[in-house]
């Protein structure tokens, strides 16, 4: 029996079980193919013995309404960089590409499918590289990912930095405060975006258009004078002042390579009350709260569909390329492609225009 390794890679996401349901249910039924899944991305198979798990319908029974992944993840561990820590106590990083592929041929795995974003992939494309037959299904809830119009979970996240939002409208509007609410996206601000129009927001601050806070201050306090005495304000982690920085540190794991954003909206409402803003100011960071539960419908028809194509790619060999939601179709797309540049928010996005009409300032 042919046999296809599943692998879940980088932050986890709402839908990620729904994908490999989808995978096992339509290789097992329609393909007779085995389905296993490495544990804690590619850190399973490379261990010795391999850390995997065979992926059974009973397995996976019931998942697609579960958040998280049951094979797990994780953002340490990327091979084409894997941290090596040395006697001296200092880390090496070492390419473990070649080996990984040789461990997943010799397991006589006949393909690979992994699920994860823009790191991920770049991993995939280098295996395919290396002459493995592997697929990518696109997954990230900041939706930054270039070539596809939809990553799965991003639905959910904005569902749910939605909710959030509401809450905080009327506790402002109580109190006559501004309240900042950060939410994820770390080099895109779609998140933010679909937020602030979604909960009529005062002001939308992204990562793509730098804020001038005096602006942003206008803003507020013009709406203090009007009497309306409070304002909503949605703010992407990644988002910064015209001239400034993130907000975030190195993290301190090895193997994570990522700098670990978060705390922006506390620096603005710094910003805000030294410019004079109008009224209290608070702030509240979502974070992974975003990340978490159950997927919405539409991520979960979404996530689903993609496992099922990722299963049919592999049934026509048709590797090195990557599952695309595009114009409501599914589609694919070369991993080079794939990971050739973010799925930023131009400044002419019909959203933007549209945020703008309804009078949100985006600081600019
Ligand atoms: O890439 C998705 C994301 O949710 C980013 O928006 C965020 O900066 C990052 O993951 C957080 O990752 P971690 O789980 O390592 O804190």
């Amino acid at each position: 029996m042919k046999k296809i390794l599943v692998s879940t890679g980088g932050g986890d996401c709402p839908g990620l079980n729904a994908v490999i349901r989808g995978i096992v249910k339509s290789a097992r039924e329609h393909g007779g193919y085995e389905v296993w899944g490495s544990m804690e991305a590619f850190n399973g198979i490379l261990l010795d013995p391999p850390d995997i798990v065979k992926l059974t319908n009973k397995k996976v029974a019931g998942i697609h309404t579960k958040g998280g992944t049951i094979i797990r993840t994780t953002n340490k561990g990327n091979p084409l960089e894997f941290p090596v820590t040395q006697a001296d106590g200092s880390v090496k990083r070492i390419d473990r590409t070649a080996e990984l592929v040789k461990k997943i041929k010799k397991r006589g795995f006949d393909a690979v499918i992994s699920i994860g974003g823009d790191g991920s992939q770049n991993i995939s494309l280098a295996l395919a590289e290396k002459g493995l037959n592997i697929v990518g299904v696109p997954k990230t809830i900041d939706n930054d990912l270039y070539a596809t119009d939809r990553t799965f979970g991003f639905q959910t996240a904005v569902e749910i930095a939605t909710d959030c939002f509401d809450r905080l409208v009327t506790t402002a509007e109580s109190h006559h405060r501004t309240i900042i609410m950060e939410v994820m996206g770390r080099d895109a601000g779609w998140i933010a975006l679909h937020t602030a129009i979604a909960g009529g927001a005062e002001i939308c601050l992204i990562p793509e258009i730098p804020y001038d806070i005096q602006k942003v201050v206008k803003k507020i306090n013009k709406r203090y004078k009007k009497g309306k005495g409070f304002a909503n304000i949605v703010i992407a982690e990644g988002a910064k002042a015209i001239g400034g920085e993130v907000v975030g540190s190195k993290s301190k794991e090895v193997g994570d390579t990522h700098i670990k954003l978060g705390g922006v909206a506390n620096l603005l409402r710094h910003q805000l009350e030294e410019a004079g803003c109008a009224g209290q100011v608070r702030a509240t960071v979502l974070g992974h709260v975003q990340r978490g539960g159950t997927p919405s419908a539409f991520d979960r028809v979404l996530a689903t569909s993609m496992g099922v194509k990722a299963f049919n790619m592999v049934l026509n060999k048709n590797y090195g390329q990557m599952v695309a939601y595009k114009n409501h179709e599914l589609t694919t797309v070369s991993l080079e492609e794939a990971v050739s540049q973010y799925n930023h928010v131009s400044t002419d996005h019909y959203l933007i225009e549209t945020a703008k009409m309804m009078g949100v300032s985006f600081g600019d």
